[in-house]
């Protein structure tokens, strides 16, 4: 949730603090702000809105001249959308101002001694307090603090005080070539240039600028100027740190000649899946081989239970894997929505493996049910896209996507390439188990006709743009499927709901007779995915029952199946395939069906109301 951004450097800050808020709007879009410093002036400008709508006009009216500065896109979490509650958020003197994703949940307790103190606050935000909090510690600076520079030593003696999470960059007027940055639960990442440095949430904002980078761990506080940085371990001192290099291009991270990034990301997938499996088809060995599991063959083989945890799409995909691992390996899996695993004490024996699937490497509720395992000593693997995320690094191993930065809100390119990682992950398990060698060269030849098959699949675009415009204006959706079908009924339920604002709910197709068929009349589409699967005949019982109470159908089908011609109203069409992998093909209409409801409502597809890409906070 929220973006945040810093520079310091030789060049004007605010074009390049409101560029970097832009490719970091996806993070969270409800308003924005940016601080300057301007002849030793902060100079403020916080507008409620997306960036282009408040805080660019007013940017561009009324311009901020000045080589220091901090900037803010936020996702509320305490305090309603406004002026006044967007970032930044100064201290009682002025002088310090504060930007933050992440919360403060002892903001109230801190709030109620900073009033008794004599501070006024002019918000509703838990993240003002922080800002008064550090100007405080600022303003107590004794001789008993040496060694750090006077704001880094204030933010150092505030954030103990702090419960709950963090990412932050802070400036003051007192010191025009400083920002301090520190993370707790919330990324932060340094951007090293020529004269310059930056400070940003997510990689999106500094590929422009920079391709090294240092991702910055919880409790480490960064001291930024022009010509350096020093990192610092809150309770420890002086810490090294570790550059990185991006590994995506800022082209990437653009629309191109798309209407939006979610459209651009449908259309990326049959390049994104072979991207997934580049590299990693054993085809000697009829199996999958993998770069970064640091476990070894006779730990995995050890395995005999796997837990998957995850939230939104990546817990559909999560899902599919659970389908996958019992049917190629055999292997006991559940799958847990990572907000539940955490607080649960879910039993583990020392031969359960945890596997956390992630798009953004960021999701906190994801990263606590990973730690949690962690400390009770069991191993980790993170299926993650954003290389260097808080996951990737420290799940004790894992798989990359390898999809490029997913910008959209709406998950869409992640989720086939978790389930094509899914696929990979569940025949390298069944060929180290029972899995045979021809199962697994046949599996592999299959997966190796999936990017193919999407681009067919995407060739269908102008029939479900058509289908579309059909059904736009129903109030509610049901998505129905069996086995591997499920998840992606769940999926296209969750795509639908999240752009158009249309209710939308998915079932196993079965379940309709145990309540849900009471919501079938005819102005409610009932969307089937119902590929020639082993259980293909009692979905189509189920599209009967349907039909017998007038309910709409909308049926995704194999290529070549005539059969549901008569009892379907609308049909699409997906190539054949192994029922395990349909998911990666019946995925793609109901992505193509949501975006276009979404389109033809006039919603704001990459940017829906209420929703950010990255929940990084509880
Ligand atoms: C999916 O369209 C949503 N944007 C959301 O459910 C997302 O999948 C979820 O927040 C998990 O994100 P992650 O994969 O980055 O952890
Ligand atoms: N808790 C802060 C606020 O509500 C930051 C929210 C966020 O991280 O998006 O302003």
């Amino acid at each position: 949730m929220c973006g945040i951004v810093g520079y310091v450097g030789r060049r004007q800050a605010a074009p390049l603090l409101l560029e970097g808020l832009r490719r970091l709007e996806y993070r969270g879009y409800d308003s924005a702000g940016l601080a300057v410093l301007e002849n030793g002036t902060l100079r403020l400008h916080k507008k409620q809105g997306k960036i282009d709508q408040g805080l660019a006009p007013l940017l561009h009216r009324q311009p901020l001249a000045g080589s220091l500065g901090i900037g803010h896109t936020r996702w509320a979490t305490h305090g309603p959308p406004s002026d006044e509650n967007s970032h930044p958020h100064l201290d009682q003197t002025g002088r310090i101002a504060v930007v933050h994703n992440g919360v403060i949940e002892n903001f109230e307790t801190l709030k109620q001694r900073l009033v008794a103190a004599g501070h006024t606050f002019t918000s509703a935000t838990d993240t003002e307090v922080l800002a008064h909090l550090i100007g405080e510690h600022y303003a107590r600076l004794g001789r008993g603090d040496v060694g750090l520079h006077p704001l880094t030593q204030a933010v150092v003696n505030a954030l103990p005080e702090v419960t709950g999470t963090y990412g932050i960059a802070v400036v003051c007027s007192e010191h025009p070539g400083l920002i301090v940055g520190a993370r707790r639960g919330s990324p932060l990442i340094v951007g090293i240039g020529e004269g310059e440095h930056l400070l940003a949430s997510d990689a999106a904002a500094l590929a422009a600028y920079t391709r090294q980078v240092v991702y910055l761990n919880d409790y480490e506080v960064v001291t930024l100027s022009a010509e350096r940085f020093e990192v610092h371990t809150l309770g420890r001192g002086p810490t090294a740190v570790q550059v990185s290099q991006l590994d995506f291009s800022p082209e990437s991270a653009e629309k191109g000649a798309f209407a939006h990034f979610m459209l651009k990301e449908i259309f990326e997938q049959p390049q994104t899946v072979r991207n997934a499996l580049r590299g990693r088809l054993d085809y000697d060995g009829a199996m999958a081989r993998f770069g970064g599991l640091n476990m070894t063959t006779a730990e995995l083989r050890a395995v005999d239970r796997v837990v998957i945890t995850a939230c939104g799409t990546s817990w559909h995909a999560g899902l599919v894997g659970e389908y996958l691992l019992e049917e190629l390996a055999h292997l006991p899996t559940e799958v847990e929505y990572a907000s539940e695993f955490r607080y649960r004490n879910a039993p583990f024996d020392k031969h359960t493996l945890l596997l956390v699937i992630t798009q953004s490497g960021e999701t906190l509720d994801t990263l606590a049910g990973l730690r949690e395992t962690k400390r009770r000593g069991h191993k980790v693997l993170g299926l993650c896209n954003v290389v260097g995320s808080t996951i990737a690094r420290e799940a004790d191993g894992g798989i990359y996507l390898h999809a490029g930065p997913e910008i959209g809100v709406a998950s869409t390119k992640a989720f086939t390439s978790q389930v094509t990682v899914l696929v990979l992950f569940a025949l390298f398990m069944g060929r180290i188990r029972m899995l045979s060698p021809q199962d697994g060269a046949r599996l592999i030849r299959a997966l190796e006709a999936i990017p193919g098959q999407l681009e067919w699949v995407l060739g269908q675009n102008d029939r479900i743009r058509q289908i579309a415009l059909k059904y736009k204006d129903a109030a509610d959706f049901l998505f129905l499927g069996r086995q591997y079908s499920f998840p992606v009924a769940l999926e296209g339920a969750l795509k639908l709901k999240e752009i158009s604002y249309i209710h939308a709910e998915g079932y196993p197709a079965a379940e309709m007779k145990h309540g849900p068929i009471a919501l079938v009349d005819p102005e409610t589409p009932c969307v089937f995915v119902a590929p020639l699967d082993r259980i293909y005949d009692k979905t189509r019982s189920n599209i009967e029952e349907v039909k017998a109470r007038r309910g709409p159908v909308i049926a995704i089908t194999t290529e070549g199946n005539t059969d549901l011609a008569a009892k379907a109203d609308d049909l699409l069409f997906v190539p054949e395939t192994l029922d395990c992998l349909t998911p990666l093909l019946t995925v793609v209409p109901l992505q193509l069906l949501a975006y276009h409801i979404a389109v033809a409502r006039g919603c704001d597809v990459d940017k829906p109301r209420n929703l950010a890409k990255s929940v990084t906070v509880e």
